[in-house]
Order: C-alpha cells, then structure tokens, then sequence
C-alpha cells in the first residue's frame, strides 16, 4: 500500500506535460479484441488499470507487448470468452470487455467489475442495449452471461448518458446487422476518442460527440495504428495545483475543448487563462474566490473534477457549492479535508465550502481515485506535511504523478 507526502510547497512554476487519457485507453484497449491482427497504439499511460486491462487482454488470447507508451496487441487468436474475477475486481472499466468479446465469440462471461466506492454503479444500461441488439441475458452470483447467434441494430435510448453504456454499445454495434441508434448517448471526449479509432478500423459510426449516435454494423474491421487524446481530468487536476499555490504555468499536450468548464470556472474564479493550440497557460497569483459548481455529462462541468475544487474552494475567499448529479456517493474525501482544517458540510448531493480556510498537514486516507488527487492538492498548500495512505487509488489514474509536480516546485515522495 503506498503512501504519499506531500509537504506545503511554493508557488508552483513552469511547464507540465500531460499523458494519455486513461479512460478513452480502457475502451480502446478492449476493442483491439473486435479484430483479428495486430493493433498499434500510441500514447496508453502507464497506470495500474491500463496494466490491469492488459493483463486481462492477454489471459484472453491477446498477445500484448509495450514500449513505454506505445502497445502493441496482437489478437489473431482469442481463445477465451471469460474473464477472471480476480483481475477484474480491480477496475470499474473492465466491464468494457462485455461488447467486443460478445461481438467476437458470441459469447462473455463478465465478472462484476470493481473500481472507485463512489456509488452503486449498476450495469442496467449497458444490459438494456446489449438485450435490444439479441444478446441473451443470464445473471450468475458475481457475473453476469451474454451470449448471440449474431447482434442485430436496433434503437436504443439510455435513460441516462452512460459513458461506459454509450461506448459498450458502440463497440457491439459496430459488428452487428445492420443500423443501431443510441439516443441520449454520452458525449464525452473519450466516446469521441474511441468512435475515431473504430472508424480507422473501418466501422461506420456518426454523430459520436452528440446525443445521437448512428452505427452502421459491418462484418469485420481491420487493424490499425492509433494515438489516444490526452488526459484532460490531469490537465484540469495541474490546473488547480497551480491554483492551489498561487503558482502560474503551461499545461502541455491538452486539448483545451475538452476542458471548456473547468477554465471558465476557474477563470470565474479569478485564475487568468490562455488556451493555445495545445496547451493551457494558467496565472493564479491574483486572489481567487470561490464559485457555485455542479457536475453534469460532457459538455457540463465533469464529476471527475469536482473533488479538486473542493480542496481548492477550502482556500478561496468566500463560500463555494458543489452539487453532484453523476454519482451518489462522491464526497468521501470531504472527511478526510475537514480532518486538515477545512469547513465543509454535506447536504444530500451537495456540499458547502467555507473558503478562506488555512489547511494543516494531517495523516489522511484516499478512498478513491479524484478523492485522493484532491487530497494531494490540499497538501500542496496546508502547513507542515500531509501523508496520505492508500496512493494506490491514485496510482490508477495519473501517471508519474509525483515526480511531475517535483518538476513544478512541489514539495511531494511516495513510499
Ligand atoms: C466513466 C469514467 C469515470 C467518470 C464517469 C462519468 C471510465 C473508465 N470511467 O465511468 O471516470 O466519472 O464516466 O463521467 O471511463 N449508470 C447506471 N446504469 C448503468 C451505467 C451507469 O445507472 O448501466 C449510472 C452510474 O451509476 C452513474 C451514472 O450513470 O450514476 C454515470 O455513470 P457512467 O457514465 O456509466 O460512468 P462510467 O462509464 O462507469
């Protein structure tokens, strides 16, 4: 179990660059199983749930080698339709592997996937889609059956702009009979992201990026080489870092788009920001005030950059809202704040910040994976040293994490 220090650090200065998104890796790596040869891809950050999904890819018959950045996946063969509790119980975003194992062999038995405790997490979304496309549902204790003679289009509304639904049902569709229609789909970066490298592969795909997505099924798709967006929950993560210490810096190899909201609300906040083609210039050494914030599907304000702002709002002038609307469960590292000085109460889905706070270093505990970045921003700027156990949940999503706030100024190990 790791554990990260970090101690009050200055301002921090100075240009960081960001590493490939890890949730358009997760997806993109599950559908090198759609094709039959060997897949490049470029970009694949090296964290615990891209070195896990691989580890599932090649129990499957993937033969998979990487080269820093660069993986390189071979699935001539898929020899297996079942995926392993054990590895599967360590991400949320192995379930991902439902679609393109049920489009290839005809048949997946998924274990339940695990992940971050943020909230119940069901899978009825993808289920639905995957019964309106043929599939036969079985549920098992822990797993859940998926079987088809052949999957055929259908339309299919999701009550909700699911994520992993929306990309489950993309990637079924894309071999299936047919045209399917996703309504009310998510269209987040990452959906983006995949829809490219499917549609490199040959699948015809329109509309990904807005609440419609239209895919016409094709027989096969063919290998390809492709390099994944960047990370922007880093990106937006080193921007409050900045924030936090009053720094100013460059964030490199982001797309500013997919940030539009968390730069407007820290631009409200009284951070100055430039976009560039590539990067995003933050200057916080002006006084910043806190701001009203509720998480929404792409393009709102993101859930998986609400837990920042709440450290940040702790140092703000005046009284910041954060209302969550994605998850249900997404305030445990509220308790963990308040155990270094913050002021925060939690209302239901929202929370309220007092700003203005001076945070203290405390031994603190990240229950999950943005709760625990918010936890490491909050050390950057509290007195004395903050450690904090369970780094392990951060280690999923940000890579080299510690060593690029280092570079900045940050005053942060892990051991
Ligand atoms: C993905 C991201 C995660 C991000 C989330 C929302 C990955 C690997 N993870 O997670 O970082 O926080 O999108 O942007 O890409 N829901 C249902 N039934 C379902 C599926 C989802 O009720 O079948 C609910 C969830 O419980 C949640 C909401 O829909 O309340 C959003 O979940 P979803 O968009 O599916 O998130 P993930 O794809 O799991």
């Amino acid at each position: 179990m790791s554990k990260i220090y970090v101690n009050k650090s200055p301002h921090l200065t100075g240009k960081v660059s960001c590493s490939g998104s890890k949730n358009a890796a997760l997806p993109i790596l599950a559908a090198t199983i759609l094709t039959k040869g060997k897949t490049t891809l470029y970009n694949i950050p090296c964290l615990s749930d891209t070195e896990n999904m691989l580890y599932v890819l090649s129990e499957l018959g993937g033969k998979c080698q990487r080269d820093n950045n660069a993986v390189y996946i071979d699935f001539t063969e898929c020899k297996r339709h079942i995926t392993p509790y054990e590895s599967m119980s360590k991400f949320r975003g192995s379930f991902l592997l439902a679609a393109p194992l049920l489009a290839r062999m005809g048949k997946a038995r998924i274990s339940m996937p695990g992940g971050c405790p943020i909230g119940l997490r069901p899978i009825d979304l993808h289920l639905k889609g995957f019964s309106a496309l043929g599939a036969d549902i079985k549920k098992g204790h822990g797993y859940v059956d998926l079987s088809c003679k052949k999957l055929v289009g259908n339309n299919i509304y999701l009550d909700f702009p699911s994520v992993g639904a929306t990309e489950n049902l993309i990637m079924a569709a894309s071999l299936a009979e047919g045209e399917t229609v996703i309504q009310n789909a998510a269209a987040e970066p990452e959906v983006c992201d995949l829809a490219e490298f499917l549609i490199k592969q040959g699948a015809k795909i329109d509309g990904a990026g807005s609440d419609t997505v239209r895919i016409y099924g094709t027989d096969s798709l063919t290998p390809c080489s492709y390099s994944i967006i960047s990370d922007r929950i880093e990106a937006g993560t080193f921007m409050i870092a900045f924030a936090i210490t009053s720094g100013k810096g460059e964030i490199l190899n982001v797309n500013p788009h997919h940030l539009k909201p968390v730069s407007a609300k820290l631009s409200e906040m009284g951070a100055e920001i430039k976009e560039n083609d590539n990067s995003i210039f933050i200057d916080a050494t002006k006084t910043m005030t806190s701001s009203s914030i509720k998480t929404l599907p792409f393009p709102g304000f993101p859930t998986d950059m609400q837990a920042q702002f709440s450290s940040l709002m702790c140092e703000t002038k005046g009284t910041g809202i954060i209302v969550e609307t994605v998850f249900e469960n997404r305030f445990l590292h509220i308790g963990e704040l308040n155990r270094m000085g913050a002021n925060i109460r939690i209302d239901g889905r929202s929370s309220v910040i007092e700003g203005g706070r001076k945070l203290t270093g405390a031994d603190v505990t990240a229950f999950d994976l943005r709760g625990g970045a918010a936890l490491v921003l909050a050390g950057l700027s509290a007195k004395g040293e903050t450690r904090i156990s369970g780094g392990h949940h951060i280690l999923r999503g940000y890579e080299n994490l510690c060593d690029k706030l280092s570079a900045l100024g940050a005053d942060i190990f892990m051991d």
